[in-house]
Parts: structure tokens; sequence; C-alpha cells
């Protein structure tokens, strides 16, 4: 049996069913997710992108010259190339994601658009300390780059361990530059993952057409729904996907029953108050030293240093 198939099972056979939400990201899942981030409802994408344009010169001062920009995630957005266009004599920028083909798209893209820049992707599992490549040019110093509010996506004990990884990874005289979506009116949070032209409800359900395709499970897509509910309490979103008749799933000789009206847990989203960041990024060893949000405090931009 392939890792993740036991994987799979193992969540599928909790009390309370769960998938990994990297299963998410086939090329379908992201393309959708792609079109997610365009979305009116979707506030996350375009809020730290303005954020991030609006007080460029400020974050480009406080990286300084010659860092090594290492992002968490592929490098793909909007964001990362604002970012890499208004560093100044920037020494190299290391993208690590686990999914090497759009990684090292990516980081060729990056290349073409960014002459003179050394670029490095590392293909590995960021949720594990990882070796960083020898630039050329020696920086002077490691930013931790971590957009996009994905740390909200980790339950909050692997924030919390991913935050000290990166306290490491950073080094002396590091810092971490990092998106954090904020607490709000829930009803602005539950819009951004029911939007209404149902593209977030085809991104959660493409999960299962992934799982049927890539591991061989035999999923009754149409008779699952998209649930996406914020928790108050727990200050998160929980994406689930609903199976709406009692039914059996099955994978070679495995069965995996579903009463009606049973859920699977696809992702958590976290939001954060100023306050319980700044918490977990002491925690860590960090401290916050800049914080920027747009006008209606939506979504944060935070510097955090090691002091
Ligand atoms: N990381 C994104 C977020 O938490 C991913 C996301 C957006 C997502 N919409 C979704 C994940 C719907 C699952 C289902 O905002």
């Amino acid at each position: 049996m392939s890792a993740a198939l036991t994987e799979i099972l193992a969540g599928l056979r909790l009390p309370e069913k769960m998938i990994s939400p990297k299963y998410l990201y086939d090329e379908r899942g992201s393309q959708l997710f792609d079109e997610i981030t365009h979305l009116p409802e979707y506030y996350p994408t375009e809020t730290e992108l303005g954020i991030t344009m609006d007080n460029m010169p400020e974050i480009c001062d406080l990286i300084g010259k010659r860092a090594s920009l290492i992002e968490y995630g592929s490098g793909s957005s909007r964001k990362t190339r604002a970012l890499l266009d208004s560093l100044q004599q920037q020494a190299v920028y290391v993208p690590v994601d686990i999914s090497e083909d759009h990684l090292l798209l990516s980081a060729e893209k990056i290349r073409s658009e960014h002459p003179g820049l050394e670029v490095l992707p590392v293909v590995a599992d960021f949720t594990r300390p990882f070796d960083l490549p020898d630039p050329t040019i020696m920086p002077l110093r490691n930013i931790v780059y971590f957009p996009g509010s994905t740390i909200g996506n980790f339950t909050n004990d692997v924030a919390q361990e991913l935050l000290g990884f990166m306290y490491q990874e950073a080094g002396t005289d590091g810092a971490l530059l990092i998106g954090v979506d904020l607490q709000k009116d829930p009803a602005i949070i539950e819009r951004a993952y029911n939007d209404s032209a149902g593209v977030t409800a085809q991104f959660n359900l493409n999960m299962l057409t992934h799982l049927n395709r890539e591991i061989g499970f035999d999923f009754d897509v149409s008779s699952f729904t998209h649930s996406a509910h914020y928790d108050t309490d727990e200050g998160r979103m929980e994406i689930r996907l609903i199976s709406e008749k009692s039914q059996v799933v099955t994978i070679g000789d495995e069965h995996i029953e579903f009463d009606d009206g049973e859920s699977i847990l696809t992702e958590y989203s976290h939001k954060y108050t100023l306050e319980g960041f700044a918490k977990m990024a002491e925690l860590a060893g960090f401290a916050v030293r800049k914080v920027w949000t747009d006008a209606d405090e939506l979504f944060s931009v935070q510097y955090c240093v090691r002091p």
C-alpha cells in the first residue's frame, strides 16, 4: 500500500473523518484555487497584495540589501513578484515547496523575469526542518517569507512548531515576513469560503475526483456537498465535504462507510487576533516589530525579528 493511501485511510478511519488539504492541489485544484484568489468574496489575496504594495518602501527598507528571501511555498504569487520587483540588490531567492513540477516551473519564470537574481528552489516539505542551499554570494541575512496566511491552515500545535523551524532557518539577524489573516465579522469570513459562483465548492469537491484518479478510490462525487463554517470559539474556518446519503466508498479490499450527513474535514483556516499571533511568534522566539493592515483590518502583514 502506498504511503499516500495509508495516510488517507488512517484519516478516513478517525471518528471525525479527515483528509489532508494537500490533496486539494492537483493541476485542476491549483487552477481552481487561482480562480478563488480572483473572486470578489475572497478578500485575503487582494488585501494582502494591497498591504504589501502600499508599504513596499518600508518593507524593502526593513529587509535591507543583499538578503536571502526564503519563501515557504512555490513563489508563484503576485505578492512575491511585487516584492522581488521592488527589492534592490537582492542576493538570492529560495522558494521551498513540496510540489516539484510547480516549484521548478515558477522558479524558471522568476529567473527569466529577474536576470541577475540567483534563484535556488528547494524541493522539501517545509513542515520539517530542511537544509538551505549555498548561494554564490553570501547573503547578509535571511528573510523567511510566508505569505497567504498559510500558517492558518495548520492546527495551533503544528503552526507553533512551524514558527520554531522558521526561527531556526532565519538564523542570526534573520527575520520573518508573514501574512496573517485576522478575526472579523464571521459573515465576511464565511462568504470568502462560500462564493456565489460556486468555485470554492468545485475546488473542495475536486479533492475526491483527484483521489479517485490518483489513488483509485470510487467516491461518488455528486453525492457529496461543500460546507464551510466559521467556528467562533476556535477562531477558524472549518471546511468539509458532506456525504448526502449513507454509502460505502471502496478502494481495493478496503471499505469506508459514510452515514447520511457524515463529513470529511478537508481544511482549517485559522484567523488570528493581533495579540494571539504575537503570542505565538514570541513562543517561537520572534518579536513582532511591525504590523501593517488594510483600512478595514481584514488582513495583516507582519515583520518579526529575532531579538
Ligand atoms: N489557504 C487557503 C485559505 O485558507 C485555501 C482555501 C481557500 C481553501 N478556500 C478554500 C481550502 C476552500 C479549502 C476549501 O484561505
